[in-house]
């Protein structure tokens, strides 16, 4: 993709939230990336605007069936004041497998790239410097056409907004409670779950709902043919670590492969802690802990980093990991991502660009 992206000042600038107050996805800056597409003219008009509302007319497609597709990376700053995108290309390539599977056209991966980096240049000064905040990149497209017959949508819009963020669970890397879900599924082999879909989201939130109510922070989700399985836990990929040998749900077609996901497992292997992508099920999960040699859990995902899992529910039964306190292991690959990020650490896998 050949255009340019037009520039369209803002009249008037916000005031930027404090770093102690940030949050997850609560505050947005003053502009955004936008590009329209329609089937006879492909993407078009490739523009950074004011951040603003969208007029969108009632009938649009996304409304009805659905259509919409997102991706999460985060911007950081070092010390020196260079700021840093962790495997960028990793979302690009996945935005498009998401459109792929939503018969959304597909992006230009490399232009998109681009008009991120040429956003994020404008936006340098919303990009915090307190412990554990970054800023996130929020890229999505839905179907704007006005049509209520089942089909594809023929006009689409895509914008990237950017939040100034914190940790996404209050209190970072504190271990959670997680129950384990019997009753809804998040995803079919077959579906969307392995893809970035707003529904995916959508469809998680009763159970997430439930198991609120019941005092637990996140659902931890089995495979929709046996519930027996382990898929994700919450908005997140898992890892369990079972004396010494880390186990991580294969990706199977309702798993979401995440860049988090894939930097643990490099992370491993780097450091030679034997690492396996296999099916494991919840049994295998209770009966290691029984013979005392479930060790760690954790969640794994763009928001939260890493994320402890401290206690499992499942049918009633309660088990409690690692003292409900923070493993070496999970503290070991959170420190090393992050670290990787905000230039701390050596990256020795070129995921900085
Ligand atoms: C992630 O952490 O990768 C997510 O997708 C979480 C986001 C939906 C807030």
């Amino acid at each position: 993709m050949k255009q340019e992206i037009a520039f369209i000042q803002s009249e008037e600038l916000k005031v930027k939230p404090k770093a102690d107050s940030l949050g997850f996805g609560k505050y947005y800056s003053d502009y955004m990336f936008v590009m329209d597409y329609h089937s006879e003219k492909g993407w078009y008009e490739p523009r950074i605007t004011p951040y603003e509302q969208l007029i969108l007319d009632p009938a649009a497609m996304v409304f009805h069936y659905g259509q919409a597709i997102f991706e999460g990376l985060k911007a950081y700053k070092t010390a020196d004041g260079t700021i840093q995108l962790f495997r960028p290309e990793k979302n690009m390539k996945r935005f498009n497998e998401s459109c792929d599977r939503l018969c959304i056209p597909q992006i230009d991966e490399n232009f998109l790239l681009k008009a991120i980096k040429e956003l994020i240049l404008i936006e340098k000064d919303w990009i915090p410097e307190g412990d554990g905040t970054s800023l996130y990149i929020r890229p999505f497209i839905f179907a704007t056409e006005p049509y209520l017959g089942v089909r594809p949508s023929h006009q689409y819009k895509l914008l990237v907004i950017l939040s100034p963020v914190g940790a996404y669970y209050g209190d970072q890397l504190s271990p959670v409670k997680i129950y384990v879900e019997e009753q809804y599924v998040r995803a079919v082999i077959g579906g969307v779950g392995h893809v970035k879909t707003a529904g995916n989201y959508a469809a998680s939130m009763k159970a997430q709902e439930v198991a609120e109510a019941k005092g637990f922070a996140q659902i931890l989700w089995l495979d929709a043919k046996e519930n027996k399985y382990v898929e994700e836990v919450g908005s997140m990929n898992i890892f369990f670590k079972i004396k010494g040998e880390v186990v991580t749900p294969k990706l199977n077609g309702s798993i979401l492969s995440g860049v988090t996901r894939d930097s643990v497992i490099q992370l491993l292997k780097h450091w030679n802690i034997p690492v396996r992508e296999e099916k494991i099920s919840i049994e295998e999960v209770f009966a290691a802990h029984e013979r005392g040699d479930l060790e760690e859990v954790f969640g794994s995902g763009t928001a939260a980093v890493i994320s402890p899992v401290g206690e499992l529910n499942w049918n009633d039964r309660s088990i409690e990991i690692n003292h409900q306190k923070i493993g070496q292991l999970s503290q070991r690959v959170y420190d090393e991502i992050t670290g990787i990020q905000l230039g701390k650490k050596e990256d020795p896998f070129n995921w900085i660009i």
